[in-house]
């Protein structure tokens, strides 16, 4: 199967660790069973120059955010703000076919709203969370929920 698309963006690093981990994972399973597809992912930065994306991919975010408190008052996207223009830029959205969004825990309501912004936005599924930089059991769970999507929009 061909590589499963991903397309991020890590301020702090943390995202860009799990890409890796999950990166490892896949080549781990791949060495196993070919069948198992490995990872291609690219990561967005405020100088990536705007492309459209032809093939289908997933979005890891991970949340920053100013203001309200993700219930009854309003927030406003910071640091990540690159990666939703890149999507939103042409036809690219269309291409979107899952959202995986990253926080911390202690911002409570607020935890993972990026990437729920994000999926309402590109009308595209929120499929999986993790915090931080994730765990190995992060990285093997939110790849069996890659396989299984990837198989079913490349079927
Ligand atoms: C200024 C700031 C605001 C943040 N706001 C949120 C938030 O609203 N919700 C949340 O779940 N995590 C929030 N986080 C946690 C980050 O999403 C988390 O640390 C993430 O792993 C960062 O990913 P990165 O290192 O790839 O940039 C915030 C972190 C910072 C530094």
């Amino acid at each position: 199967m061909a590589p499963i698309n991903i397309i991020y963006i890590s301020i702090e690093g943390n995202t860009r660790a799990f890409i890796k981990r999950l990166s490892a994972f896949a080549e781990q399973q791949h060495a196993f069973d070919s069948d198992k597809p490995l990872i291609n992912a690219k990561e967005i930065t405020d100088q990536t120059i705007p492309e459209e994306e032809k093939a289908p991919f997933f979005v890891f975010v991970p949340t920053y955010l100013t203001g309200g408190n993700g219930i009854d008052s309003g927030f406003t996207e910071i640091m990540t703000n690159a990666l939703g223009e890149y999507i939103a830029d042409g036809n690219s959205a269309r291409k979107c076919i899952g959202v995986v969004g990253s926080g911390n825990r202690n911002f409570n309501e607020q935890y993972c709203l990026t990437a729920r912004k994000y999926a309402k936005q590109f009308n595209a599924p929120f499929i999986a969370d993790y915090e931080l930089r994730g765990t190995a059991r992060d990285a093997e769970h939110i790849y069996a929920t890659l396989c299984q999507r990837w198989a079913s929009v490349n079927a």
